[in-house]
């Protein structure tokens, strides 16, 4: 299907990768956002995003007429046929998810729109709102979660692996499903709440491979084996796969974190005990001080006054996301005990303001006057430095590798000490 009138609230990674996409496949699309300055640059083909596509896709969707960006509620509203909800849904105090940015727009949408128009909730919601807001209002409601990576927006939303649309109205369900006209993925048509719980039960998932691998590397390290050759060997096996089995300083970003919270919220209210969940986000509380103890070992016990330059600020490679990054929690923990720390990463600017360190234009300034250096995100870049050239003699830092990404011969042979994750190297 194709020339579908789409309104899309909110113009963030997830609203704004959905406006362009949807533009791009031929529908008519108006994205709305609360951020005036957000709506003039983008207005102007600007994308301040790191999404790899995503400003050729919105200049595309500009010129042809087909992408507007407004500040507030389109003018053509009561017209569109699809209202697509990509507001955020932060943690609020008690955990859950907030959903006053829904809320505030529903509200303002809602005696607006056609009977026939069909509202879409993007956002990540906890299980039961799309019936909720069913209830509230006269048209259909359908859930369709996002499953879009940060750094693969464009691609995972061109090239999906699965569509979930869930809703009470399965003809509206399938409305929407036809709308990405994408005959290669799996479509999954349910009812509402198993598809706002298909995408907490995904990431929670996720969460929980990714603590149990961190676990284990801390294993590994005390009984003297190689996380390595253990991940490779269960990745062999198929049910298990070889995905989110790297170790790293905990795993952090935009949804994870929020999304296991979220979900633990919802188990807790509905009185369904789910340790699992609660050991998975425990477990994922205790890495960055982890990073802490093998820095402070590194140094004979005291980080007060020690020099530290930080190879990585964003929670993970390929993104300038700096959110609920575990590289920030390290800079925290190393600040708070009097460590003097400079970062480099290649997706933050030089000077800018990133909690308790200086941000230096290169590896090598972050490397150069250190006296320990932490990796903290998993950029190719570091393993490709020239690591023969940085730092001299006895002046050269130790390195805490958390990513595991650096290359350990060469970096040795360079005359560095490297403390790696998950194994022992002397
Ligand atoms: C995640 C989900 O993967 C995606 O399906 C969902 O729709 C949105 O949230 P994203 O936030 O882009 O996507 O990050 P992701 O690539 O999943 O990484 C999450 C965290 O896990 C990062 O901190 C990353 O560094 C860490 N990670 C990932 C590891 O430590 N090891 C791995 O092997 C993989």
């Amino acid at each position: 299907m194709t020339g579908a009138r789409i309104a899309v609230f909110g113009a963030g990674y997830v609203g704004l990768t959905t406006a362009a996409c949807f533009a791009r496949l031929g529908h008519d699309v108006v994205c709305s956002d609360v951020d005036e300055t957000k709506v003039t640059t983008l207005s102007r083909g600007e994308v301040s995003l790191h999404e790899p596509g995503l400003t050729t896709l919105v200049e595309q969707g500009l010129g042809q007429g087909r992408l507007r960006f407004v500040l507030g509620l389109p003018t053509e509203l009561s017209e569109v046929d699809f209202v697509f909800l990509a507001v955020p849904t932060p943690t609020g105090p008690d955990g859950a998810a907030d959903l006053s940015a829904v809320e505030a727009v529903l509200s303002q949408i809602h005696d607006v729109l056609s009977d026939e128009c069909v509202v879409v909730i993007k956002s990540t919601v906890p299980v039961g709102t799309t019936r909720r807001v069913q209830r509230m209002i006269g048209c259909p409601v359908v859930s369709n979660p996002e499953f879009l990576r940060e750094g693969h927006a464009v691609e995972d939303f061109t090239h999906p692996q699965r569509i979930v649309v869930g809703s009470e109205d399965k003809d509206a369900a399938r409305r929407v499903l036809a709308l990405y006209a994408d005959d290669t993925a799996s479509a999954v048509v349910s009812d509402s709440a198993s598809a706002e719980l298909v995408k907490y039960a995904s990431n929670c998932f996720l969460a929980m491979k990714l603590s149990y691998v961190n676990a284990l590397a801390e294993l590994c390290e005390e009984v003297d084996a190689n996380i390595e050759d253990v991940t490779e060997g269960m990745s062999l096996d198929e049910r298990i796969g070889s995905s989110f089995l790297a170790p790293g300083p905990g795993w952090g970003g935009s949804c994870l974190p929020k999304d296991t919270k979220a979900l633990l919220a919802t188990a807790t209210a509905a009185r369904v005990d789910f340790p699992l969940l609660d050991a998975t986000i425990g477990t994922n509380h205790r890495q960055p001080h982890r990073v802490m103890r093998k820095v402070r070992d590194a140094v004979g016990g005291s980080v007060r006054d020690v020099r530290i330059g930080l190879l990585g600020l964003t929670f993970k490679a390929g993104t300038d996301d700096l959110r609920d990054s575990p590289a920030l929690a390290v800079a925290g923990l190393l600040a708070a005990e009097g460590a003097v720390l400079t970062g480099y990463d290649p997706c933050v600017p030089v000077g800018s303001e990133v909690g308790p360190l200086h941000v230096v234009g290169t590896a090598r300034d972050a490397v150069q006057h250190a006296d320990v250096v932490v990796v903290l995100t998993e950029w190719q870049e570091f393993a490709e430095l020239d690591w023969t050239c940085l730092g001299d003699g006895a002046g050269r830092p130790v390195i805490v590798d958390t990513r595991d990404v650096l290359p350990v011969d060469k970096v040795r042979e360079a005359g560095f000490r490297l403390i790696a994750t998950g194994k022992r190297l002397d």
